[in-house]
């Protein structure tokens, strides 16, 4: 009876993550399928503390599991409830490479089951004793496991600024090797004599640890939102491993949901911004060498006050809203949710334009401005959005730039060439805030800002809002 419960319990586990996932791809009910995924896993875990039963023994050791839920969960709680948006990458990478660490750990342990039981000083290894799909499955998770942890927090540390980006010539073979040399360690864990099991099976686990450090070390800072979404699939991979392991069902569904949403998510991440895999993996793009860029004689360009920006707005019939990183930064997305209601009570059409990868992850647009109660209505795919800005008075664009680059279309040397863009230059006046003339994160210049439509309104874009507001409301 408990057997079927428990059984029960991971079905019920199983059926939410994936109703769960399907809930996360629409901003509307995203939170919820957050929630209802995470009390599937919540049951999960419950049922298996609870009911889960070896050789007619229950787990025990409660103090010790419910000690580990209560350090983790207050500080994954207190972690999460204070992340600033900008931070959430970071986060992510974090609580990442912990998931990959844990499968890992759980390789471990179960190394050293076998270990216990065959260890002796014949010329026999592991695999007089062991089925190799067994074995497979642990050495498995624990190297990709491990890869994860450590990619995740050297991506971890590149996010918040604290490892600078690190290539020498020649990494590339230097990584393949290292590879080569983890492979190597873990085929002899398994074939060499059991004695030296042990030490082969940490070899393997350290120079899989080094190995993730060099994969991630080269790859350019501003890359980082795609490698973590690949670490996130190693991460499920070697859960997996550990679903294999331990013949349940529900570590199995979850952890190649999260492979599969993250090998896809990778996917789509390269694809919106016209890059393969390999470029992102090895192009070191974004850091700035890689930025084709000499730098080009545009002209100058052209900037507008506060007071003409309130005037034109004003008497716009439609204004369109470029969101992008920038706003993010300034946090100025109630902001500018309030200019957009202000707008409105004046009778402007106001929606935004959301470019798949504005920003620096996925929906990170969609999020920041939902979190200031935008309504969902009036966010435009970009496909949508590049069909009305031919009948759009005012394009508003804030903190956003490489998105709205024409040289995406334009410039087949630039690194974004092929890249799709909001075509804001189709509206009939194009206003940008940003701080200044800097490029964004291709680092390339932007020869949107030197077009004649274009007018420059340069600030914070918090402030710029805030006094922006003001000015309206002065009219
Ligand atoms: P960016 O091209 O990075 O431009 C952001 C702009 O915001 C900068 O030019 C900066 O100019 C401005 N800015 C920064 N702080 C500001 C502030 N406080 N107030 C006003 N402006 C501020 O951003 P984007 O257009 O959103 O494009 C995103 C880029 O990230 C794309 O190249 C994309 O490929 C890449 N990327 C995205 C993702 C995902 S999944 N979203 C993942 C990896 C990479 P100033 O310094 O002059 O102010």
């Amino acid at each position: 009876m408990e057997l079927s419960i428990l059984t029960l319990c991971y079905l019920v586990g199983s059926v939410t993550f994936i109703i769960g996932l399907k809930m996360l791809s629409n901003p509307s009910t995203a939170r919820n399928g957050n929630l209802l995924a995470a009390a599937g896993m919540g049951i999960a875990i419950i049922g298996t503390i609870f009911l889960y039963e070896e050789d007619g023994k229950r787990l025990g050791n409660y103090p010790w599991i419910f000690g580990g839920i209560l350090i983790g969960g207050v500080i994954g709680t207190l972690a999460a409830r204070r992340v600033k948006m900008t931070a959430m990458p970071e986060m992510v990478s974090m609580f990442n490479g912990m998931g990959g660490a844990c499968a890992a750990l759980i390789s471990a342990v179960e190394f050293d089951h076998l270990y216990k039981n065959y260890k002796g000083d014949d010329l026999f290894g592991l695999s007089e004793y062991v089925a190799a799909g067994h074995y497979l499955t642990i050495i498995a998770g624990a190297i990709i496991g491990t890869v994860s942890f450590a990619g995740s927090m050297i991506a971890w540390g590149k996010l918040s600024g604290k490892i600078k980006d690190m290539s020498f010539r020649g990494q590339h073979i230097v990584n393949l090797l290292m590879l080569a040399l983890v492979l190597v360690a873990a085929v002899m864990s398994y074939q060499y004599q059991t004695t030296y099991a042990h030490l082969l099976f940490y070899a393997t686990v350290a120079l899989s640890l080094v190995y993730g450090i060099m994969f991630v070390m080269p790859i350019g800072g501003a890359d980082m939102p795609v490698v973590i979404s690949l670490l996130n699939s190693f991460t499920g991979v070697a859960a997996a491993c550990g679903g294999f392991l331990y013949n349940n069902k529900v570590m199995l569904t979850g952890g190649i949901l999260v492979g599969a949403a993250g090998t896809l998510l990778t996917i789509l991440m390269c694809k919106a911004m016209n890059r393969s895999l390999k470029n992102v993996l090895i192009g070191s793009f974004g850091g700035g060498a890689a930025a084709s860029g000499a730098k080009k004689d545009q002209g100058a360009y052209k900037e507008i006050t506060l007071s003409d920006t309130a005037v034109v707005m004003s008497y716009a019939n439609k204004v369109m809203i470029v969101p992008g990183y920038g706003l993010a930064v300034a946090q100025a997305q109630h902001a500018c949710h309030e200019l957009e209601k202000l707008l409105e009570s004046k009778g402007v059409e106001v929606k935004y334009a959301i470019h798949p990868v504005a920003g620096r992850m996925p929906g990170h647009m969609n999020v920041l401005l939902a979190e200031a109660d935008v309504s969902y209505d009036k966010l435009l795919e970009m496909e949508h959005a590049n069909d009305e800005f031919p009948t759009t008075d005012v394009v508003l664009i804030l903190g956003a730039n490489d998105v709205v680059n024409p040289a995406a279309k334009t410039d087949p040397s630039s690194p974004i060439y092929g890249m799709p863009i909001l075509d804001v230059e189709l509206a009939k006046n194009v206003i940008v805030n940003k701080r200044s003339m800097k490029p964004g994160y291709a680092g390339i210049e932007n020869d949107l800002f030197f077009q004649p439509k274009t007018s420059m309104l340069f600030g914070d874009a918090k402030k710029v809002l805030q006094d922006l507001i003001g000015e309206i409301k002065n009219l």
